[in-house]
């Protein structure tokens, strides 16, 4: 990104003493959050969140200390945007897996200060040639997102063509949690889920769902909330959603961690991904002028029960 480009967002949308544009590694641009609530901040790549610190906090979201920042790369952690498929896609396997959009420059399209005082920042992305050569059809793609005491993502898909869109997607949400040999992830519970790692069959969730493996899930028919518990931080994360029928679960776990080569030294053990989405038998179709909204927010709490102090 350019210092023309970034003067022209800043002059447009910096909000003052709380959004400002900047470069970040790799010359990426990244959108900068201040509030009285938490910090934040975003790569224009992808419109991927990179990090949310809520106040007196340590960090909810999980970066890899080896995360690579480059250009058409998607960076490891945060809150990658899988859009329009999930996974790797059904009929090409040279296609990028989880989509286009996480690797293409997106548009900042709305900043404003909420009344509560957090920060509301909205990004776009719509066809190009880019784009077309892996999905010819005319949507409008949003990404609104609060940064306050809750994280709030509200992806919208926007049907502006003349035939229906089945899409599948996901926010592929990295938590930070301290050993994630001994967290606890609740609200799937009697859910059937996709076992990637076990040929695809189809497997029934009984009692929450625990570490001490690789674990690469699709839960199907899933909207309840849900809790990352994690008693090592004294602390737990709460995921309410809507507009989402799937929950992903993914740990590389050691090999595959370092197969991946951008995960950082043991950095597995300090990272879950449970991710809102609508994959598989879940995926979504969108007739022409309709829009479909996932929504989710993230919220920190004590185990006590109440927002850590
Ligand atoms: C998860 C998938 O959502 O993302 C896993 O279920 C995949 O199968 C993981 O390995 C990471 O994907 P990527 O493309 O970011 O390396």
């Amino acid at each position: 990104m350019t210092m023309a480009e970034l003067s022209a967002l800043n002059e447009q949308f910096a909000l003052h003493d709380q959004l400002v544009f900047r470069e970040g590694p790799g010359g990426l641009g990244i959108c900068e959050i201040t509030n009285g609530h938490a910090v934040a901040s975003v790569a224009l790549q992808g419109a991927q969140l990179l990090s949310w610190i809520p106040r007196g906090e340590q960090p909810v979201i999980w970066l890899s200390r080896d995360a690579r920042f480059e250009v058409g790369r998607s960076i490891r952690g945060g809150v990658p945007v899988c859009w329009p498929w999930f996974g790797p896609h059904a009929t090409q396997p040279s296609f990028p897996a989880h989509g286009f959009v996480r690797t293409v420059p997106w548009r900042v399209c709305e900043t404003k200060i909420l009344e509560d005082g957090a920060t509301f920042v909205a990004f776009r992305v719509t066809r190009t040639d880019t784009t077309d050569v892996f999905w010819p059809h005319t949507v409008e793609l949003e990404l609104a997102v609060k940064v306050g005491v809750t994280l709030e993502f509200d992806l919208v898909t926007r049907n502006t063509g003349s035939e229906s869109i089945t899409i599948g997607e996901a926010l592929h949400s990295y938590f930070s949690v301290g050993d994630v040999r001994h967290i606890a992830v609740e609200g799937l519970e009697g859910c059937v889920y996709i076992d990637k790692l076990d040929s695809g069959k189809r497997k029934q969730q009984s009692g929450p769902v625990v570490f001490d493996a690789e674990t690469d899930r699709i839960y199907l028919d899933a909207s309840a909330e849900c809790l990352i518990n994690d008693p090592r931080m004294q602390r737990r994360i709460r995921i309410v959603k809507s507009g989402s029928r799937s929950t992903v679960v993914w740990n590389p776990w050691v090999d595959k961690a370092e197969r991946m080569g951008d995960m950082g030294e043991n950095g597995y053990l300090n990272m879950v991904c449970v991710e809102s989405a609508n994959a598989a038998d879940d995926v979504v179709t969108i007739a022409p002028g309709d829009e479909h909204h996932l929504r989710v927010s993230y919220r920190l709490e004590s185990l006590a029960g109440k927002r850590a102090p």
